[in-house]
This record gives structure tokens, sequence and C-alpha cells, in this order.
């Protein structure tokens, strides 16, 4: 690490004191709809510094464990909250004291609002995560991992602590090239989540090393230009899947419905339209998830029906049945 680097403690400073004062236009706030919001205290609101909206999207059930990294004054928890209901849990990661402060204050009035309490702060790291392993239905993180010095190390934690199946819903900024030292070296301009970016590209294959699946960018938004550099904010999906140690092939089929004439997976696995395709236990535990599930259907072994008709979904994390 290079003596000019920004650290830990320089995004800790910056985001104390945007907890004490509320900065307005600081990173690029985005606008929550008010039934999502309104079981939450002012102080709160006046303290988002989000560039997305990952729980409005993430499609969050009934009774999931949700944690959200750098939750700062709690708004992303408090929403998710109120959507995982009492018997979900929701648990809000930040470093920051001053922001811790906020949102736990702040959550006493959130639990009375809704008449349950399922939200808890716990002060820690991205880059290692107070949370036990396989324990996560959904990461959550609204413009903060561009704020890691070690980018690499948040996603493995990620993979770490999420259940098999679980998937991520980042909303963060990226730059359309690689940053140059001046910018990367600026802690007024990392700290205003544009000198710690990436580019999108960088972003997915970070996501692909540490070994999540089905990536996906929902939304993408132009932030703002800084000399001459084009600032986007996007929001991506992921999911992990639990490798067996050997691929098993019990006799399963997959058939890929369309819309397209051949799609290949994460693992180059190609998959004509309309085509039978034998496929490992592993592939098939996979295609019959999301966000495939609404694209393929699975022939069991035992299957006398054989290929049948798809119902393609909006965004396959429907839980409705791929086929009719
Ligand atoms: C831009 S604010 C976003 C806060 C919140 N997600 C929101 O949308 O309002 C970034 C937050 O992430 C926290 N943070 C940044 N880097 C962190 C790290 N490496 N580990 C833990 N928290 C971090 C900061 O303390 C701050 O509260």
């Amino acid at each position: 690490m290079s003596a000019n680097e920004v650290t830990h403690d320089d995004v800790q400073e910056f985001y104390g004191e945007a907890a004490k004062k509320p900065q307005a236009d600081l990173c690029c706030p985005t606008n929550y709809p008010i039934e999502d919001t309104s079981h939450i205290p002012q102080e709160v609101i006046d303290r988002f510094y989000g560039c997305g909206s990952p729980v409005g999207i993430a499609e969050i059930k009934n009774g999931e464990t949700v944690v959200d990294l750098g939750s700062g004054a709690g708004i992303d928890c408090f929403i998710a909250a109120k959507k995982a209901g009492a018997v979900g849990s929701v648990i809000g990661i930040d470093m920051t004291d001053e922001m811790l402060e906020v949102a736990r204050k702040s959550s006493e009035k959130v639990s009375e609002n809704l008449g349950y309490r399922n939200v808890e702060f716990r002060k820690g790291y991205l880059e290692e995560i107070p949370v036990d392993s396989e324990t996560v239905d959904l990461i959550t993180s609204n413009c903060v991992i561009n704020l890691s010095p070690n980018k690499v190390k948040v996603f493995q934690e990620m993979i770490r602590t999420l259940k098999d199946h679980g998937r991520i819903l980042i909303s963060d900024v990226v730059s359309e090239v690689s940053l140059p030292k001046e910018i990367r070296e600026d802690k007024q301009l990392w700290g205003e989540c544009l000198g710690g970016c990436v580019t999108e590209n960088q972003l997915i294959s970070y996501l692909e090393q540490a070994g999540f699946y089905g990536v996906e960018i929902l939304g993408k938004t132009f932030w703002k230009t800084v000399e001459k550099i084009n600032f986007y904010s996007v929001s991506v999906r992921a999911f992990k899947h639990n490798k067996s140690d050997k691929c098993v092939y019990e006799g399963q089929k997959a058939v890929y419905c369309g819309p397209f004439k051949v799609i290949i997976d994460d693992e180059g696995h190609v998959f004509p339209r309309n085509e039978e395709v034998e496929v490992c236990s592993d592939t098939a535990s996979k295609l019959s998830r999301p966000p495939y599930k609404m694209f393929f259907n699975i022939i069991e072994p035992d299957d006398k029906t054989g290929n049948s008709c798809c119902t393609p979904g909006a965004n396959g994390l429907s839980d409705s049945p791929s086929c009719c």
C-alpha cells in the first residue's frame, strides 16, 4: 500500500462528519416510494447517501435474513425490515460509530411503527463481515463498495456469509475508465464515492472471481462527469451456488425455452433453443432456480411428459412454475 492510498480511517472520518451533519447531494441519492419509508424517522432520511434502490428491487420475501453492508443511518435496513416481516431479520454493518448511533437510536422508533423488532446494527468492516458463514439469504449494499480499499476481500466475504442459492443486490458508482492515481489518492473524491470506483467490467469480474453466477445489471444511470470522466450508478444482482465435489450425471436434461436462438451459461454449457441437453445435477439445480428458472424446463429421468412449454417471467426471480 502506498503512503497516499485512502484508508478506512479516512472514510470513517468523512462519514463521521456526514452522520453529524446531513450533506445534501453527497453520492447520488435516489427517491424511494413513500410507502417504503413512511415508518422511518426523518433524521435517517436526511442521511441517505445511497446511489440506487437495492432493497426496492431485491424482491425480499417474508422471513428472509438480510444483511446490508455499509448501512449508514439505516434507511435500507429499515425498508428491508418492513419487507422481511416479523419473522425475518435484518443486520446492518457499518464501521462508523456516528452512523451506527443514528441508526440504533432510530431503530426504536421504527420498531414502534412496525409493531415488531427485527433489525440490529453491528460495528464492523465489509472486508471482515461480523456475521456467521452461510447464514444470509440476501446481501444488499448501497453506494459502499466503491469506498473499500480491498474490494476482492469484500466479495469473498459476501460469498462466505451467504447461504447456498443466496443472492446479492448492490447499487454502486462505477467509472467509465480506470481512474488515474491523482483521482484515486484524492480523499475528498474517494469520500464522495468517486475516487474508489472501478469500471463496470471490473466490478463484474470481481463478482465472477469470487464465484458468483447469474450476474445481471438491473439498472444503470448517469451520475456526473469529473475530470472528463463519466461516472454511473449501477445496480447488479448475482447468486451463490455451492458446487458439489464431483459432477454427477443422473439423466437430467435441460431445455432452454427461448427467446434467443442459443445461450451459454457461466460454465460454458451451450443451450440451443428447444433442444434437450443432458446436464449434471449441479447445473440442473442451478437452472431450476432464479435467475434461470423462468427460461428452462428441467426434465427428470423418470419424467414421461418430456419437454413442455415455458412461461418466461419478467425478471427471472418469480416463484411461479417455469412450465405449464
Ligand atoms: C455512502 S455511505 C452509504 C450509506 C447507506 N448505505 C445509505 O445508502 O445511506 C457509505 C457508508 O459505508 C460505510 N463504510 C464505508 N466503507 C466501509 C467499510 N470498509 N466497512 C464498513 N463500513 C464502511 C461508511 O461508514 C458509510 O456509513
